[in-house]
């Protein structure tokens, strides 16, 4: 795996913090580098008993010895990095390079006292869509403008680049999901960049020749937060009954839920050039699957249903969460 990336495969909240948290525990990365929008990411993720809610820093950040970086690509609302760095105790290891843009105040006014961003597409209301925008206009500021940040600068795409040469281990974390993406979703509700695995690669400096495995990660059924169409969407009451409510880690709001969809995944898996594919939440459909870390433990139902994602991606299915836990994991690698 020298160099994974890892991207959602749906409209985000895959669960990709869980899946991120347990390779770079397991396979012991020496640098994790976020690509993706910025902070109006959430990823939750349940490490030793604690649950922890992340915007900025890489999900990696459960393995001590990962370096957790930010690439130039992505936006940076400096108070939410700084608490998080703070939270997480890791002002030693954590570094963002000079490039990224700055999310200001004004921003996040502008995304939430807009009728057609906050109203219409429903964004998260965190100012990366304007923040994106002044960067286009060449106006926005950037991290090497802010002394707040001047000792986590870093030059990330060389960092990453020479931990590759040197043979260290490379875990680049997407953000969103496929179908979010400004080029590939359902426009215009869809967030302000792309954010497929060939944009995430270019966030962090990494070319397309140096990635060696795409890890696209579906959940289990889909979810959706915000406007814009999803196949076969239950009601509220029904999302409830099958217990697949779930509210958003950066607004509280509670997504809306349909069936897995086979369509949809089979043009995330062309998109990401996917190599791998990861599936979270199977023990929220599949109860008996919960806690299993072993394939052959897995109820038949459960086989079958990965069995047919497998058969209509044409991509294994090698990781499966069972649960919250960073370590409730079925890891079946060893099959490619
Ligand atoms: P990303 O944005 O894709 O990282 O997903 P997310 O982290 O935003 O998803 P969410 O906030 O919904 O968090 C996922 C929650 O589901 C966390 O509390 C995880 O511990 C939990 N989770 C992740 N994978 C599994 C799984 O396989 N089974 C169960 N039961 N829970 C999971
Ligand atoms: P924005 O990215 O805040 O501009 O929001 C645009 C759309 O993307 C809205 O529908 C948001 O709900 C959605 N969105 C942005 N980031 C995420 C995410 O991390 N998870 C899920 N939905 C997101
Ligand atoms: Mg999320």
């Amino acid at each position: 795996m020298p160099s994974l990336i890892i991207v959602g495969g749906f409209y985000g909240d895959e669960g990709k913090g869980k899946i991120v948290s347990y390779i770079a525990e397991k396979d012991d990365c020496s640098i994790a580098v976020r690509g993706g929008v910025g902070p109006n990411a959430g990823h939750s993720i349940v490490w030793e008993g604690k649950t922890y809610r992340l915007r900025m820093l890489p999900s990696a950040f459960v393995n001590p010895r990962a370096r957790l970086l930010i690439g130039p690509g992505v936006l940076v609302n400096p108070q939410v990095f700084l608490k998080e760095v703070e939270e997480v105790k890791a002002a030693g290891r954590c570094g963002l390079d000079p490039l990224c843009a700055i999310i200001e105040q004004k921003h996040i006014d502008q995304d939430r006292g807009s009728q057609h961003l906050s109203g219409k597409i429903g964004t998260t209301g965190t100012g990366t869509g304007p923040c994106n925008a002044d960067r286009v206009n060449r106006t926005a500021l950037l991290a090497r403008d802010l002394p707040e940040l001047k000792n986590y600068i870093t030059d990330v795409p060389a960092t990453v680049n020479e931990a590759l040469e040197e043979g260290g281990r490379v875990l680049v974390e997407g953000t969103q999901g496929t179908f979010l993406s400004l080029f590939h979703g359902s426009y215009p509700f869809v967030t302000s960049k792309d954010v497929t695995a060939s944009s995430i690669a270019a966030d962090v400096g990494l070319g397309p020749t140096n990635v060696d495995d795409v890890v696209v990660v579906f959940k289990a059924y889909v979810t959706r937060v915000g406007s814009g169409f999803l196949k076969g969407e239950l009601s509220p009451e029904e999302t409830a009954k099958r217990g697949w409510a779930e509210y958003g880690t950066v607004t509280g709001r509670q997504r809306r839920a349909g069936p897995f969809d086979f369509d949809l995944a089979r043009r995330a898996v062309m998109l990401n050039g996917a190599t791998q594919l990861a599936l979270t939440k199977l023990d929220i459909v599949y109860q008996e699957s919960r806690g299993v870390t072993d394939y052959k433990d897995l109820p038949n139902e459960a086989r079958d249903f990965i069995k047919k994602i497998e058969e209509e991606t044409g991509v294994p299915v090698t990781l499966i969460g069972t649960g919250p836990a960073v370590e409730e994991v079925v890891d079946r690698r060893e099959i490619i």
